[in-house]
């Protein structure tokens, strides 16, 4: 039996784009993922977030599931374009109410809220105006920061500035992945880089309204390991590091920007001043999201070794290898590199084919294997001396899964898209039992069973 401490925080995690719905209801602005969806070729099957689980309307329904599986804890995102229609200037009112309504509404169902101010979806006027890798987006973060956290300062005491500013600014602005889709390694290199300034800004700017709140960042930190014994290899891998690691933690935890990133970039790096890093050199907590390993070989980047030839791991739905082995090196890590105080999992699950049983039951044990052998290694990581506070499970339920569309799904509650029906899966009742126990059996062993 692997016990976990008194206290720990479980939890579920979602994103407003990827959960809400009510895209253009009650004042709400376009963001860069309406955008983005609404234009052909960018999402799977031309699917978009309009609708997606429309827990704008159907929250306190979904709380109440929440209550029933014993989830204490719930990690969400505030929609920007909600708030500021046009990312600054006048306030939706309606927008602010709606999240006021919704944490009143977890309150009451027992659960603490644990809110992130940006996962993804910046007003598109923001964009128009030059997006992340202008300056000027850093400081109406700030004022959305500052603006959220006088009206729901007051019960929500959990705070993540931004969601995986890597994806953002790379998937964004370097390969075009994601909204707003652009290809620009300058563009890419600056947004990285404001992205942390509006960190610091945001960190400054809910503190003075709530000086004990916590506040942090939540990071898709990944370990770069070289698979040969090649000294250019090695070179890559830690570069690499830098660039997905290094150049978002450093700054905060240490108030310094990883040089190998900027010599390689040469002309295209941004320019750091003093002044930016002393900003961006607060943190209370550290989000670390998991999925898989990235690895580094002679041909270059492999996430989760994807098509590279190497059988000797399980796959996802998303083509990434389950590799839980690597959770505890990055959990060890962030603690070890970076002296991170506190450290939660924010995200961290696993997509696979799901088949709705005509008895309602989803059997999933791939899901299962994947959330047993990944708390492992936090329970691990939490012996050997690592601050770990909580675990959220990517997702509570299936959702809009970016430029993969409804495909895969990630949830521990089954959404039927076309009834908006919610059924839990065996792995959401295996999780209602480890956080009953607070704890891993030593007879869980779901893989291939
Ligand atoms: C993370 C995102 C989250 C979800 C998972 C699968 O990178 O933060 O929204 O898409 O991946």
């Amino acid at each position: 039996m692997k016990t976990f401490p008194k206290d720990f925080v479980w939890g579920t995690a979602t994103a407003a784009y990827q959960v809400e719905g009510a895209w253009n209801e009650d004042g709400k602005g376009e963001s860069i993922w309406d955008r983005f969806s609404h234009t052909p070729g960018k999402v799977e099957r031309g699917d978009n977030g309009d609708v997606a689980c429309d827990q704008y309307h159907r929250y306190a329904e979904d709380f109440q599931l929440m209550q029933q599986l014993g989830l204490k804890n719930y990690r969400f995102s505030l929609s920007w374009p909600r708030i500021y229609p046009q990312g600054k200037g006048a306030i939706n009112q309606k927008g602010l109410d709606h999240y006021s309504r919704l944490v009143d509404s977890l309150l009451a169902a027992g659960i603490t809220p644990w809110v992130t101010l940006y996962h993804w979806d910046l007003p598109q006027t923001l964009e128009d105006e030059g997006g992340w890798p202008a300056r000027a987006t850093t400081d109406h973060f700030a004022q959305y920061a500052d603006i959220v956290s006088k009206h729901l300062g007051d019960r929500v005491k959990n705070w993540m500035t931004i969601n995986e500013p890597g994806v953002v600014a790379f998937l964004g602005y370097l390969t075009g992945d994601h909204a707003p889709g652009l290809k620009d390694e300058k563009k890419a290199l600056q947004a990285a880089y404001n992205l942390i300034l509006a960190h610091g800004k945001a960190y400054a700017a809910i503190k003075a309204n709530h000086a004990t709140t916590k506040v942090g960042l939540t990071n898709a930190t990944q370990n770069t390991y070289p698979l040969v014994r090649d000294e250019s290899v090695a070179a890559q891998a830690a570069l690499a590091d830098a660039q997905m690691n290094g150049i978002f933690l450093e700054p905060m935890y240490k108030g310094t920007y990883p040089q190998i990133v900027l010599d390689d970039a040469g002309d295209k790096a941004p320019e750091i001043t003093p002044d930016d890093l002393k900003v961006m050199n607060h943190i209370d907590f550290v989000g670390v999201q998991y999925y898989t390993d990235t690895l580094i070989g002679p041909k270059g980047l492999m996430f989760g070794a994807t098509g590279s030839g190497y059988n000797f791991f399980d796959y996802t739905e998303m083509g990434w290898a389950v590799t839980p082995l690597g959770l505890y090196d990055v959990l060890m890590n962030v603690k070890n590199q970076y002296g991170a105080k506190e450290i939660y999992v924010t995200e961290n699950g696993s997509a696979w084919q799901d088949v709705l049983a005509p008895d309602c039951r989803i059997n999933d044990p791939k899901r299962q294997d994947y959330l047993v052998r990944h708390l492992a290694m936090v329970h691990r990581a939490i012996q050997e001396g690592s601050p770990i506070k909580g675990y959220f499970a990517w997702s509570f339920m299936d959702n809009f899964e970016w430029a993969y569309g409804y495909r895969p799904r990630f949830g521990l509650v089954y959404t039927e898209f076309a009834s908006q029906k919610r059924y839990v899966k065996d792995s959401g009742y295996l999780y209602k039992q480890i956080i009953k126990a607070n704890a891993l059996e030593d007879s869980y062993n779901f893989n291939g069973k």
